[in-house]
């Protein structure tokens, strides 16, 4: 009944399991999604905040879209962290599902089996940075090649955060 078939430690383990006490089962999976507490030894950082760039040439991003968004703490976490404070979190997957299905899904498909853009249901990143969540954050926030918009025009840092944590499930459910 334990979920680990996913090999996270017997300690993560039952953190997610206290965490998520009183919820389904089905829940306590997503809860167990990435509990790393820490950022993957790539990840840049420069006066104690991550150190994003841009996909396309590597310059520093800039934060230019919609600038007049809250940026609430969960954002300001990940600016701080590199680590995704939204990950395992049933209601920020159900509404990051909600904007992947209106964003994302034309391109990369419903179970993120890729089409016009790549994969996203496995761990085989097409970019160089895009294995770490701070990568994957850059290209959606500040865009790609092609047909890979900046999507920071269209949703809040908050949404793409939520948008990750749903992306996460689908390489849990393959
Ligand atoms: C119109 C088509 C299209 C839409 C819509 C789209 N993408 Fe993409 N996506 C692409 C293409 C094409 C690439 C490859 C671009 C590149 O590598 O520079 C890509 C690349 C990516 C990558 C990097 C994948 C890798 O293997 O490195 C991620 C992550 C990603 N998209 C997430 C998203 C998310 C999240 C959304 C919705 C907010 C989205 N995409 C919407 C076409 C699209």
């Amino acid at each position: 009944m334990y979920p680990n078939r996913y090999l996270v430690p017997a300690a993560m383990i039952a953190a997610a399991l206290t965490f998520t006490a009183g919820k389904t089962l089905a829940e306590s999976h997503s809860a167990s999604v990435d509990t790393t507490a820490e950022a993957p030894a790539d990840v840049e950082f420069a006066d104690g905040k991550v150190v994003f760039r841009a996909a396309l040439d590597d310059a520093p991003l800039v934060f230019e879209h919609r600038t007049e968004q809250t940026l609430t703490p969960q954002v300001e976490e990940f600016h701080t962290t590199g680590v995704n404070p939204y990950s395992g979190d049933a209601d920020a997957i159900e509404a990051g599902g909600k904007s992947y299905k209106k964003l994302c899904q034309s391109c990369h498909l419903k179970d993120g089996a890729g089409r016009i853009g790549p994969s996203l249901n496995d761990n085989n990143w097409e970019r160089d940075r895009t294995h770490t969540e701070v990568g994957r954050f850059e290209i959606i926030y500040g865009g790609g090649a092609g047909a890979m918009q900046a999507f920071g025009q269209r949703a809040d840092q908050d949404d793409i955060l939520k948008i990750m944590a749903f992306i996460d499930t689908l390489r849990l459910e393959k």
